[in-house]
């Protein structure tokens, strides 16, 4: 493996080893009313990040755990290598340096944003997190926000699977023991409705860009177009259809021991859509339909998510 992605899946191993060590009900920490995992975050990393300076330029990838964002990141990523080497013959503006820090914005060490405040732009940066928790510096310096988005039903479905398979995360028993969880706000980095009601206040800024994980399974050389087209990448079309190739599901699973080790077989499971038609019962159906409605009906975001979601399955 890559020395530089060796480190990303060093990070995973360690926290995945001591999480093994742990009790269940130690796993989690709560900090401002949002629960996340001991193994990857702390309080002392959240107030440290408040120094990171945003730039202008700056891409920040915003979606709730299990949205595809590391598809998406890979998408963005690819986007940015491609376009430097085009226009300034540069092999890659990510440097060794960047690919060694965690590509989440809030897991690492108190010390990485000093560092990534002297990384050469164009910085791609991953968060889980709420916008009230971000550095303020993203907001007031305009970086470019894509927010990634995706069916609810198959968010949980996918979490699901990923909280019994990563020992960082709580596991369950059963489906239905996670589905309370998921509905009452037990989630690690919180609830994903309030996560889209909160980002909803800012769907319609002019930096940033929704996007959901179903109009890019769709079309994914759509979705990669529209992509590059908000950030200002200009690529041809066998460009951009490469692009798409190396994201598809296919090649990143195959690709997944080099690039995040043991990790991406947990990972990279289904990457479909409507799989949690295999695991709802009625009545959870109708109690989610009734959240969504609750939290986002009629909302910018609850209307994209709907469309995708109940027009198109
Ligand atoms: P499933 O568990 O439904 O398969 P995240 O990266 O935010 O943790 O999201 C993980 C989800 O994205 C998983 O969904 C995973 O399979 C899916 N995924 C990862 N890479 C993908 C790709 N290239 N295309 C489609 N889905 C992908």
């Amino acid at each position: 493996m890559e020395k530089s992605r060796k480190k990303f899946a060093d990070i995973i191993d360690k926290a995945m080893a001591a999480a093994n060590t742990m009790d269940r009900d130690e796993l989690l920490f709560s900090y401002k009313g949002i629960l996340y995992p001991v193994t990857f975050c702390s309080p002392e990393v959240f107030r440290a990040m408040e120094s990171l300076e945003a730039r202008s330029d700056d891409i920040i990838l915003a979606g709730y755990p299990k949205t595809g964002t590391n598809w998406v990141g890979q998408i963005l990523s690819d986007l940015v290598a491609v376009f430097e080497k085009k226009t300034q013959n540069k092999e890659s503006s990510v440097t060794d340096e960047e690919l060694e820090e965690f590509p989440y914005l809030e897991i690492g060490d108190t010390g990485k944003y000093e560092r990534m405040n002297k990384l050469p732009s164009r910085r791609v940066i991953f968060t889980h997190l709420l916008p009230e928790n971000l550095p303020r510096s993203i907001f007031k310096n305009k970086a470019k926000i894509l927010l990634l988005i995706r069916n609810p039903k198959d968010v949980a479905t996918s979490f699901y699977h990923f909280s019994n398979s990563m020992s960082p995360l709580p596991s369950y028993e059963t489906w239905d023991d996670f589905f309370v969880a998921f509905m009452t706000k037990k989630m690690p980095w919180g609830c994903y409705f309030e996560y889209l009601s909160k980002w909803n206040k800012y769907a319609a800024d002019e930096n940033v860009m929704t996007i959901t994980y179903e109009e890019l399974k769709e079309n994914p050389l759509l979705g990669v177009k529209n992509i590059a087209a908000f950030l200002g990448i200009s690529l041809t079309e066998k460009e951009l259809q490469s692009v798409v190739e190396r994201s598809s599901f296919q090649s990143m699973k195959k690709n997944s021991q080099k690039t995040h080790g043991a990790f991406g077989n947990i990972l990279f499971r289904k990457g479909g859509v409507s799989d949690w038609k295999n695991l709802f019962k009625e009545d959870q159906n109708e109690k989610m339909d009734k959240a969504f409605e609750e939290h986002i009906g009629g909302t910018k975001l609850g209307t994209k998510l709907k469309y995708e979601v109940y027009c198109k399955a």
